[in-house]
């Protein structure tokens, strides 16, 4: 049988001998079969070096919310490269964009600029302790924010090591982090108010920002639950603490005002990243004047050789025009197509008896694979998640999926983009018939 994955296995084994484990990002080292090797996109579509084509729904971890080298952009990036490629300074264009920000995002009454939404996190993080003077940050298990020490305490701890219910364990997944910062973080499970109200009281007066992805997309894919977001702004208000919403994710995709506007919130600070840049590094911290003061009066650092670099304007002004453009149609029709694959997906499912359950929004999803005896229902937390998703037996049916053409995020998340249309739902449903049988026809429970 001819692998059609031989140039992939081939560049990945020469990477390992320049690159360090042979990959950029740790995270893309866990790509079954193998990490796969890129060659061009258009649109849904990408191609792999093996002439492989996938209708995308990873998508650039959902950067790509105008699908792949979408007509425009490179000619916006090319016009600016041609003038310059770097100022480390100031241009009209980082203005232009500040001020498509401040139009789009209801809490944007001013823009800092980043090169990912790690650094625009820390940023955010930094800017709550000075403007409060306080030492902690609640966050909530299974978010996720950015890859540096304070992102990543508490977001996936194994069950044996979680502590309990009512006081989740400050974990950080890497070795090599300074052990102090997993003090300063107080970590609460999501969609529970009751049980937020009770942390914050616990660590009254010590709290400098709450900080949590609007929709958790890092782990499943799970809307908050009614009060969930009313209970942040309640308690940031009473306590004095700051409100940060990481819409690294949301933000663009469910519209120009992002999950914020969706759900009628209004953040102290907001982090873009993703769909701000289309696909180049860019991100933004974003937030309400009062909240900036101390980075307007330069006490809090905020800094970076490559902030606003012309090169990730162009792309970024290309982006936020793109959104603008389509007023109402946006979220709607990404929202539409992304229920009939989630509905597509589903009827799949019970024809072959695969216990699949897509969860989320629509225009992202995640596909729930429910272990053997889990309850039905909304998963709606990270314990929750644990005990329900059956991670192993996702990654057979996700490699069966990909063999067939169709290209999911490992973990599960789907993305549907402006690119995508009704015609490339259709088709990965179809193909992906092929691969719920081949799924259903090979799984063994472990
Ligand atoms: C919610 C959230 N915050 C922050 C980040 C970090 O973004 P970046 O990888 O661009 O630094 C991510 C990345 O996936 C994210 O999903």
């Amino acid at each position: 049988m001819t692998d059609r994955y031989a140039n992939s296995r081939r560049l990945f084994e020469r990477a390992t001998r320049s690159i360090a484990a042979g990959v950029n990002s740790g995270i893309r080292k866990m790509e079954q079969p193998v990490p796969l090797y890129f060659q061009r996109g258009t649109g849904s579509r990408v191609w792999d070096v093996d002439g492989n084509e996938y209708i995308d729904f990873q998508i650039g971890q959902g950067a790509l919310l105008y699908g792949h080298a979408p007509a425009g952009m490179a000619e916006a990036i090319a016009a600016q490269a041609r003038l310059g490629t770097h100022w480390a300074a100031q241009s009209e264009l980082e203005i232009e964009v500040a001020e498509r920000l401040q139009a789009m995002i209801p809490s944007a009454e001013l823009v800092r600029l980043n090169n990912s939404a790690t650094e625009a996190v820390l940023s955010a993080l930094r800017l709550a302790r000075g403007h409060t003077g306080r030492p902690l940050i609640l966050k909530f298990e299974g978010h996720y924010h950015g890859w540096a020490d304070e992102g990543l305490v508490g977001f996936a701890p194994p069950p044996d090591k979680w502590g309990t219910d009512e006081a989740p364990a400050r974990l950080h997944p890497s070795q090599g982090v300074i052990p102090e910062v997993l003090e300063k973080f107080v970590v609460a499970r999501w969609n529970d108010p009751d049980h937020l109200r009770r942390r914050v009281a616990e660590f009254k007066g010590q709290i400098a920002a709450i900080i949590f992805e609007p929709v958790l997309c890092n782990t499943g894919c799970m809307e908050p639950v009614p009060g969930m977001i009313e209970t942040i702004r309640e308690l940031c208000d009473r306590e004095g603490m700051l409100m940060i919403a990481d819409e690294t994710i949301t933000g663009f995709r469910f519209g120009p005002g992002g999950a914020q506007k969706h759900f009628g919130f209004v953040p102290d600070l907001t982090v873009l990243g993703k769909a701000v840049g289309g696909g180049v590094p860019f991100a933004a911290l974003v937030g309400r004047q009062a909240a900036m003061r101390k980075i307007i009066d330069g006490s809090v650092v905020h800094a970076g050789t490559l902030n606003g670099n012309p090169l990730c304007l162009a792309a970024s002004k290309w982006c936020l025009d793109s959104i603008a453009s389509l007023g109402e149609r946006h979220p709607r029709e990404v929202t539409a197509l992304g229920s009939q694959m989630m509905a597509g997906l589903r009827v799949l499912a019970d024809r072959h008896g695969i216990p699949l359950r897509p969860q989320g929004p629509g225009l992202v999803f995640h596909t729930v694979m429910l272990k053997p005896g889990a309850a039905e229902g909304t998963v709606r937390d990270y314990r929750d998640y644990v005990r329900r998703h059956d991670a192993t037996r996702w990654t057979h049916l996700r490699r069966c999926l990909l063999d067939d053409g169709v290209r999911a995020i490992e973990r599960g998340l789907w993305f549907i983009s402006l690119a995508h249309r009704q015609a490339d739902v259709a088709e990965a449903l179809q193909k992906a018939e092929r691969s719920f049988a081949r799924h259903a026809s090979e799984w063994k429970p472990v």
